[in-house]
């Protein structure tokens, strides 16, 4: 059963509820996405959102951009395009859309606009933070490169337009080991500062010979899972498959299956289709796949992350509508930290695709 929903609040202005209960009906088809892991009862109060999200995303030619840590009614219902961080970014560039609707977290929609500075870009609640954007500063980087004249700042996507700015090359999780590598190697050097994930940095290191130094940054969801965790998960559930986001410590990797990006353990689960498969990583990636993996049994734990569970249908929708809350960026800064995310691009062109488009 699904252990996250987004509270919608009143129907939207102007729906009675027989208008609901008719959207509803109409929107059947977009329901059976979604029927295993979101009961009927609550498809009533969704439906009206989605409808008007639908309409007014279509007049506005928007997009909404989501997460994979949306909850299942945005994820499957409403997002034109679901993937992780890197893949959000690589379609904010892509995109011919007037309008983004960042269904994430801010540093997303930050890097929405600096790789789309033409494009309105909005996010429904801008207190959607990261513990791990919060980490850092520009100043702490300019420091930082002081300390460490000469060695490439490898810098995650999980931070600040002023951190980007400031940074040699940008990574994600699910190209940091390259970036490292190659950013070394096109500079001649044996040594890179990455931040501002800790444990991102110390996972890292030990796929290469390159030498890593990490910052002080931590995920406040995934630093919570233990290696006892997953030995008690084992334990519990013999032949359990574990997969781990590379933002939880080194001890809980080693201990892990499989360790990658939210989309890398997305494809790990549909492709290998485990039997009984424990996801460590925030609450909702498990409801999405469940939506699309009958036969696949899920162990959930729940660490929520209460930035990402900000975004909500009510609020997607009340974006569309008043275009707020929009998200803009220095034009010296956004130059700055978009040479960082370029080259990012340029070292680790797009392999994965994003997930399939799941709004008409
Ligand atoms: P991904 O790039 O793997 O989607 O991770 C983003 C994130 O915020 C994980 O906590
Ligand atoms: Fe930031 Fe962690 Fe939330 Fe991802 S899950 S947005 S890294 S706090």
């Amino acid at each position: 059963m699904l252990n996250t929903v987004s509270p919608q609040g009143a129907l939207p202005a102007l729906m009675s509820a027989d208008e609901a209960l008719a959207a509803a009906e109409e929107l059947r088809p977009i329901y059976e996405r979604v029927s295993d892991v979101i009961p009927e009862i609550e498809w009533v109060t969704m439906a009206p959102y989605v409808k008007e999200i639908l309409r007014i995303k279509k007049e506005k030619n928007a997009v909404i951009l989501a997460h994979n840590y949306m909850t299942p009614d945005i994820f499957h219902t409403v997002a034109d395009f679901a993937g992780d961080s890197l893949q959000l970014a690589q379609e904010a560039g892509r995109s011919d859309a007037d309008i983004i609707v960042q269904a994430g977290v801010h540093f997303m929609a930050e890097t929405s606009k600096i790789l789309s500075p033409g494009k309105k870009v909005l996010i429904p609640d801008l207190r959607a933070g990261c513990s791990l954007a919060a980490s850092v500063t520009g100043d702490d980087v300019r420091l930082l490169k002081e300390k460490y004249p000469g060695v490439p700042i490898v810098t995650y996507v999980n931070t600040t337009a002023d951190v980007k700015a400031e940074s040699d090359v940008c990574c994600t999780s699910s190209n940091a080991v390259e970036i490292v590598e190659k950013i070394a190697a096109e500079r001649g050097v044996d040594t890179v500062l990455m931040i501002p994930d800790e444990y991102l940095a110390k996972n890292v290191a030990k796929q290469t010979d390159i030498k890593v130094i990490a910052y002080h940054g931590r995920c406040e969801v995934h630093e919570q899972f233990t290696a006892d965790d997953i030995r008690a998960y084992r334990e519990a559930n013999p032949g359990i498959v574990v997969l781990a986001h590379p933002e939880c410590s080194p001890e809980v990797v080693d201990e892990a299956d499989f360790a990658g990006s939210t989309s890398g353990l997305i494809a790990y689960a549909k492709e290998k289709r485990p039997a009984k498969v424990v996801m460590l990583t925030e609450c909702s990636m498990s409801d999405n796949v469940a939506a699309e993996t009958p036969g696949v049994e899920f162990i959930r734990p729940c660490n929520l992350c209460p930035h990402m569970k900000r975004i909500t249908l009510a609020n997607i929708l009340d974006c569309l509508k008043t275009e707020s809350f929009e998200v803009t960026v220095d034009a010296d800064i956004a130059v700055a930290a978009k040479a960082s995310v370029d080259a990012m691009l340029r070292l680790s062109p797009p392999k994965v695709k994003p997930m399939a488009a799941a709004a008409e």
